[in-house]
């Protein structure tokens, strides 16, 4: 009887997962359900805008990832490949800390990282309806916002704050609610310890958005506050921050069926988007900028091989560029195999026979599905352009980007003359300074003259892809062109960007302004500029709206559902369990790797499957310590049903208690397609567990001065049978 019901319960269970929840909501729509799961604290333990509570220990690190105190003294976790940018900006061949790892003995030893950031939300609250006020149905989309904004700028001022607090408010449900967060950040976080790559990035880009995983994904900062212990900018005598919360850690471990949450930054996330898409997304954007960048990762890759010193350079850069393309590849695949078209189109059918039989709604309604259908359509060249026009001539080409940059500068110099010049010329002298140490304009040239082939083919010939054809024509082949450009650009490498700045000011405006990258950078933007972008924004402004009202009617028309707002780089928690899942037929993922996991995928030498000597004699010696599982493993990574995004990288996952068990930093590949289709099936996120994390800190690093701070809970659980 028993089992029969649990039969009955389990899909039903599984079917409420996912979603990623806003934090002062869950007493009100998930605290019922999270204990019934197992959650032994109450929705106030988790947030409270008056008293200490766990969220005061989450923080957004540097903008697009999430970290945790986890020490009285300001430690901060998070992931190696959040930390990457610190980690690679330190490195160099003599002090290799990418290659070596890099761990701080004391806090002198710690490594000021300029530009890293950790932000943490002391409250937040509902506005909606301050918001929205004066706002009305006959609105345009211009006039509603207009009236908004100025809502918003009376909000603001009627804020209570404290002068190191800031405001930052958001829409949620496409515009159809908006929250405040009251936040403090910051800004002077040292680097205190990271694994070497082989442990941090073990299995790089062959084993990115892949399960079974066997990364070590782990970096640690340290927070550092004014005497006040208030936020300050980097000063030697700023103190550790003493939190008002930090995390224990427990090294009990978990089972599948545990229940764990993940509280962190997600940062973007479109579950309520009509068919139509979906199906633009991956079937056609996708699938161009997959081609775009994998010939330019193809190009870095064969230099990276063959150079350390471009490795260094190129590194942190890859794995950007890397991530996505191989993101948009598993969601591609993973709508398809999931059958994510159907889904919508079966939701569709729904939502149109429950307007229809509804005569206020049919009237408020009805026309929705068939206008973003048509607005879509329309939309798709233009977004496509887009798509081409950004991946070439700004993110995958560092020197078109950079004169793309350094456009508007150049014309107010032809507009203004000197002044404009000499206003912004220190500024752009630190940003080209920053721009070389990792430019190699050999590695830079050939990825231009590969994607400009690939622009004059994929790009309509009158938004810019004849232009590149006939520059490239004009010089004998794209090989020419590229010599060209960077033979004679004045600011294709540093040691001519440096002669160039020894003229007076008067010369490197007019040199700057007939530089042969910018003007063919002005010759592919200017028709972009005049015929895509145009209706490029009238379009999308359309469609913003359409979506609004869309999400609107169906918070109205499904009010059985929960629904929860897609993630826009806000404070979510997401719950579930621990779990395995069954990818495709006859095909059964375990919950969890282990160290001899890591040994079996070992190449000596090799580029991403390398181990570090002593991690394999620790092997060897089973030397784990209290680590260890009880039949003497090491855990390394597992799974669980929790609903995350980019940006979640680096929360952490917690258990029933909210201790910390493990470090989010992905997803398995099946399961990417998670931002448009979330399928509580398939789709899974990873973590390294605790254990591995502490066991590298402890017994590989040796640095037992940082265990010394943290505060590790063990032997409390009780173990099922
Ligand atoms: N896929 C993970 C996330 O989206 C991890 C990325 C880091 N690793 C890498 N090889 N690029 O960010
Ligand atoms: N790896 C991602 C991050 O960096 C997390 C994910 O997309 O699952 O935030």
């Amino acid at each position: 009887m028993k089992k029969i019901l649990l039969l009955v319960c389990f899909p039903v269970l599984l079917h409420a997962q996912g979603g990623m929840w806003l934090p002062m909501h869950l007493e009100k729509q998930n605290e019922k359900e999270m204990k019934a799961m197992g959650l032994k604290l109450s929705a106030d333990d988790l947030y409270s805008p008056s008293q200490p509570s766990l969220k005061d220990a989450i923080c957004q690190f540097s903008g697009g990832c999430t970290g945790e105190i986890i020490s009285p003294k300001g430690l901060l976790l998070t992931n190696h490949h959040c930390g990457f940018d610190a980690i690679q900006s330190h490195s160099t061949l003599e002090h290799n800390y990418v290659e070596d790892g890099f761990w701080a003995k004391n806090q002198s030893e710690e490594l000021p990282c300029p530009g890293e950031t950790a932000m943490f939300v002391s409250r937040m609250e509902d506005i909606t309806a301050l918001a929205l006020q004066n706002v009305t149905e006959m609105m345009g989309d211009r006039d509603r916002q207009s009236q908004i904004d100025k809502n918003l700028a009376q909000i603001r001022a009627n804020t209570k704050k404290e002068k190191w607090e800031e405001i930052l408010i958001r829409p949620f449900y496409n515009g159809n609610q908006y929250f405040l967060f009251v936040t403090v950040t910051y800004t002077d976080l040292r680097l205190v310890g990271a694994p070497p790559s082989s442990i941090g990035k073990f299995g790089a880009d062959t084993d990115n958005w892949v399960w079974p995983r066997h990364t070590g994904d782990f970096s640690i900062f340290r927070v550092y506050a004014g005497k006040d212990n208030k936020p300050a900018n980097y000063s030697p005598d700023n103190q550790p921050l003493q939190p008002s919360h930090f995390r224990p850690i427990s090294i009990d471990g978990m089972e599948p069926g545990d229940f764990t949450m993940v509280y962190g930054f997600p940062g973007r996330t479109d579950e309520y988007l009509p068919a139509i898409a979906v199906q633009q997304t991956g079937e056609v954007l996708d699938p161009l900028k997959v081609s775009i960048r994998e010939r330019a990762l193809k190009i870095m890759d064969g230099f990276m091989r063959k150079d350390p010193e471009i490795k260094i350079a190129y590194i942190a850069r890859y794995a950007n560029i890397a991530n996505s393309w191989k993101k948009w590849l598993g969601e591609m695949q993973g709508l398809k195999t999931y059958k994510a078209l159907d889904k919508k189109k079966t939701l569709e059918a729904e939502f149109t026979r429950r307007v229809n039989e509804n005569s206020a709604w049919k009237f408020k309604y009805g026309n929705l599905l068939p206008r973003l259908e048509q607005n879509y359509k329309e939309f798709e060249p233009y977004a496509a352009a887009r798509d081409n026009f950004q991946e070439v001539f700004s993110r995958n080409v560092q020197l078109m980007g950079l004169v793309g940059n350094m456009n508007n500068w150049i014309k107010s110099y032809e507009e203004s003359g000197l002044a404009a010049l000499n206003g912004k010329m220190s500024v752009y002298r630190e940003q080209l300074d920053a721009f070389y140490k990792d430019f190699r304009p050999a590695v830079d040239q050939a990825v231009f003259a590969a994607l400009s082939e690939l622009f004059a083919q994929q790009m309509r010939p009158e938004w810019g892809g004849d232009v590149v054809k006939k520059e490239a024509a004009n010089r004998g082949g794209y090989d020419k062109l590229a010599d060209y450009l960077y033979q004679n650009s004045l600011v294709a490498s540093k040691e001519k960007w440096e002669a160039l700045m020894t003229r007076d000011p008067k010369d490197i405006g007019d040199a700057l302004k007939n530089d042969p990258a910018l003007l063919l950078w002005r010759s592919v933007f200017a028709p972009y500029q005049e015929q895509v972008s145009p209706k490029l924004r009238e379009l999308q402004s359309t469609i913003n709206l359409l979506q609004r009202e869309y999400m609107a009617a169906q918070l109205d028309v499904f009010r059985e559902k929960r629904f929860f707002p897609d993630a826009n780089s806000t404070l979510r928690l997401t719950y579930g369990k621990v779990a395995g899942f069954s990818p495709r037929d006859a095909v059964q993922y375990e919950y969890q790797s282990d160290l001899d996991g890591v040994m079996e995928k070992y190449i000596p030498g090799d580029y991403e499957f390398n181990v570090p000597g002593k991690l394999v004699d620790l092997w060897k010696a089973k030397d784990y310590g209290q680590y260890a599982t009880s039949d003497g493993r090491l855990p390394v990574c597992f799974l669980g049903t929790n609903h995350t995004t980019g940006g979640n990288s680096g929360s952490p996952a917690l258990d029933a208690k909210g201790n910390l068990v493990g470090l989010n930093f992905d997803r398995v590949w099946e399961g990417t397609m998670s931002d448009l289709n979330y399928d509580p099936a398939i789709c899974r996120n990873i973590m390294v567990d605790m254990r591995y994390v502490l066991f590298v800190i402890d017994k590989y690093a040796g640095a037992s001065n940082l265990i010394a701070e943290m505060k590790l809970v063990k032997g409390k659980k009780k173990r099922k049978k």
